[in-house]
């Protein structure tokens, strides 16, 4: 009997999604679970969002769309860099993509020969690595350090750059450590001689900081942004590529190929999206800014050491390795034990292994609850040490 490939047998699992999927059986069979694992927010999609796809829906709008992405989209995403960073972004140098995770494909598809490297920090997005190796590609990790919090090792970094580096893929604010990178560290990454892969996704998602575009230090980069995080939108997969003009024409070849476009009424939300919800955005972020508050302090009252503040997008990444060296099955353990969902180190790398990552995109109730019943767990297992 024919197997599957070799490929798709080595791809590892995306882990948070193990821990859902695990979380929801659960729930079928009557559990109550809090959930802290997954980086999606819990608010509705802003109303004018919506309302700008049932137009467009009822309007007709249900068809293929140019492959780059419909014009009006590309000028508002270009708009919005403009405003926002005061770069210029020729609108022929977007591809509009059905998500984040389909432009993570193009990219590395558009930069990397067999056995080219992408030079990425450790900890890091679970998925980048798995989209290089499956790729043909070698992920390279440099390492970074809560003491430094989470910031990248500059000379580490330049030492790990060689003939075979195709890339280095940064991400600020950052999954899942919430550091935002500053100006001095992306101008010297931008300075490094290699193109820079930006993954913005988290753009917007800041306390008490400001974060910067890559753009505004380089334009050998390639922009990865999206609407699934800031604007709530997890579930209409929409995202896009800002690259280098040599770039888009290979990329939007692979695009007619692999997904032809981005679904048309789901496009023209974005355009809502990106124009009229100024006020929505700022009531959640404000509202993540309480319960990081909220999180941070019941984690640490707990005995669940933060060993660095996050500064940007919706997570917590808290040393566990006094409660189990293996994230993996500590994670697993405090779901089946107290119904806590929560995503383990490992899957952002070795670098996290004995951690574990806290969403606090849940309402500060579940939160206040997740808090408890970590509690509890944390005295059962003390307690069967004794
Ligand atoms: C850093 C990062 N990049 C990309 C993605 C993928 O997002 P999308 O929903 O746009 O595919 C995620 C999702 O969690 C993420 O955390």
């Amino acid at each position: 009997m024919r197997q599957p490939s070799q490929r798709s047998l080595n791809i590892p699992p995306f882990i948070v999604m193990d821990v859902l999927e695990k979380a929801q059986k659960m729930e079928r069979e009557g559990r109550s679970v809090i959930h802290m694992e997954i980086g999606e927010p819990d608010f509705e999609t802003p109303e004018v969002v919506r309302q700008a796809a049932i137009e467009a829906i009822e309007m007709g709008d249900t068809r293929y769309t140019h492959s780059l992405g419909l014009i009006d989209l590309r000028e508002a995403i270009s708009e919005h860099y403009e405003l926002r960073y005061g770069v210029k972004v020729d609108p022929g140098r977007i591809i509009v993509t059905p998500g984040t995770s389909p432009a993570l494909l193009l990219i590395f598809a558009a930069l990397l020969e067999a056995g080219g490297e992408v030079l990425m920090n450790d900890p890091h997005y679970a998925c980048y690595p798995n989209f290089v190796s499956f790729l043909g590609g070698q992920p390279v990790y440099s390492p970074v350090f809560a003491r430094n919090g989470y910031f990248p090792d500059l000379d580490d970094m330049a030492g790990r750059i060689g003939a075979h580096t195709a890339a280095v893929l940064i991400n600020s604010p950052g999954n899942p450590t919430g550091a935002v990178l500053d100006e001095d560290i992306l101008g010297a990454i931008a300075g490094m001689g290699v193109p820079v892969v930006s993954d913005e996704i988290y753009h917007g998602l800041v306390y008490g900081t400001k974060e910067h575009s890559i753009l505004e230090f380089t334009e050998e980069a390639f922009v990865l942004n999206g609407f699934s995080k800031l604007y709530a939108m997890t579930g209409w997969r929409l995202g896009y590529v800002i690259a280098p003009e040599r770039f888009v024409r290979p990329m939007q070849k692979m695009q007619q190929n692999f997904f032809i476009s981005a679904a048309a009424f789901v496009q023209r939300a974005g355009i809502a999206a990106l124009r009229h919800t100024s006020t929505e955005v700022q009531e959640m972020v404000r509202t993540y800014g309480r319960r990081r508050k909220l999180l941070l302090s019941g984690l640490r009252e707990i005995g669940l050491p933060v060993p660095a503040d996050p500064q940007g997008a919706f997570y917590v990444l808290v040393d566990a390795r006094h409660l189990d060296s293996d994230s993996y099955r500590l994670a697993f353990d405090i779901l089946e034990r107290v119904g806590v969902a929560v995503t383990p180190g490992i899957d952002f790398g070795p670098s996290a292994e004995g951690h574990l990552r806290f969403s606090y995109a849940n309402s500060s109730e579940n939160l206040s609850e997740g808090i408890r019943r970590l509690s509890e767990y944390i005295r059962e297992v003390t307690h069967d040490d004794i």
